[in-house]
């Protein structure tokens, strides 16, 4: 059991950006499943932005073989800049220098063999070093405003300790996910105690319907245990399974946020969330509303 207290700020970011790709094949062969374009920016930045609006400071890529379009979108591009502003294209080029980070505060680190999330996570370690940090799954894009981590923040405020944001979904679906069973009677908030977790579990044997939908917010400690963490489900180091041990000394809140998740690693949940999030901006959303009234009319 630590001593320490729970509340500490949480002032870093892991995003784990290793995986291959293989759902958006033949797309992703070339470039990483993060840099496909969500409405007008890559999808890594949408997930940047919702963590920056959330307070994070320094953001720890875990990376692997082929991304390096990651570190390069996230870099200056002086021949580029330089153009544009030759071309008076000042707005442009505010845009770019806008979706920079600052130098220093971003980290990549490498991911050397696909063993799994909790692997993924635990190759940040040093980088995190011993303070609380974010976990952010950028396959899952979050519609809401606020941003689901800032959301999060707001109540780690109040409870401390470790939060998973959760979503419902029916049940012959949670096998697709971790799944967090719950003490409603334990309430901060809209935040609910979790009393177990299990990833990819069977329907019938699921503890609940609330499934991890990709936002955590967790204590240093989870390290210490994904090292003692044994292949679980797909034969994956699990963060689920890492979790479940933390949560014998410390506790765990499940944060059903205001918002949508849209899943945008495979081609529906990519066309998906390309339309959901540009019906939520006030340029296009006319334009193509139109579009699909349109649609299947006259042959179109
Ligand atoms: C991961 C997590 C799982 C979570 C899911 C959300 O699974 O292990 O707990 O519910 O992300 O997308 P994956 O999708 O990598 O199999």
């Amino acid at each position: 059991m630590t001593d320490r207290p729970l509340s500490r700020p949480v002032r870093k970011a892991v995003l784990p950006v290793a995986g291959l790709g293989t759902r958006l094949l033949p797309a992703t062969k070339s470039i990483p499943k993060e840099m496909v374009t969500v409405v007008d920016r890559p999808a890594i930045q949408w997930v940047v932005d919702e963590a920056r609006e959330a307070g994070i400071e320094h953001f720890v890529f875990v990376t692997g073989r082929g991304k390096q379009a990651i570190e390069d979108h996230f870099d200056r591009a002086y021949e580029l800049e330089d153009t544009l502003k030759r071309r008076g294209k000042t707005a442009l080029l505010e845009r770019l220098l806008d979706d920079l980070l600052p130098p220093g505060q971003c980290s990549f680190v490498r991911q050397q063999e696909p063993l799994g999330l909790g692997h993924a996570v635990w190759c940040a370690r040093d980088v995190i070093g011993d303070e609380p940090f974010a976990l952010l799954l950028p396959d899952m894009l979050v519609q809401g405003t606020p941003g689901c981590l800032r959301q999060m923040m707001d109540i780690y405020a109040k409870t401390g300790g470790n939060l998973i944001a959760v979503d419902e979904v029916p049940r012959e679906e949670v096998h697709k996910y971790g799944v967090v069973g719950i003490d409603e009677d334990q309430t901060v908030g809209r935040a609910m105690r979790i009393t177990e977790m299990v990833e990819k579990p069977d329907p019938q044997e699921a503890p609940s319907t609330f499934i991890i939908s990709g936002r955590y917010i967790l204590q240093p400690e989870i390290f210490a245990l994904i090292e003692k963490t044994e292949p679980g489900a797909g034969g994956e180091i699990q963060i689920t399974d890492a979790m479940r041990a933390l949560l014998r000394d410390q506790p765990f809140w499940a944060v059903p946020y205001e918002g949508i998740t849209h899943d945008c690693g495979s081609p529906l949940g990519f066309l998906k969330t390309n339309l959901a999030f540009a019906m939520d901006d006030p340029e296009l959303a006319p334009a193509l509303r139109e579009f699909f009234e349109g649609f299947g009319k006259s042959g179109s």
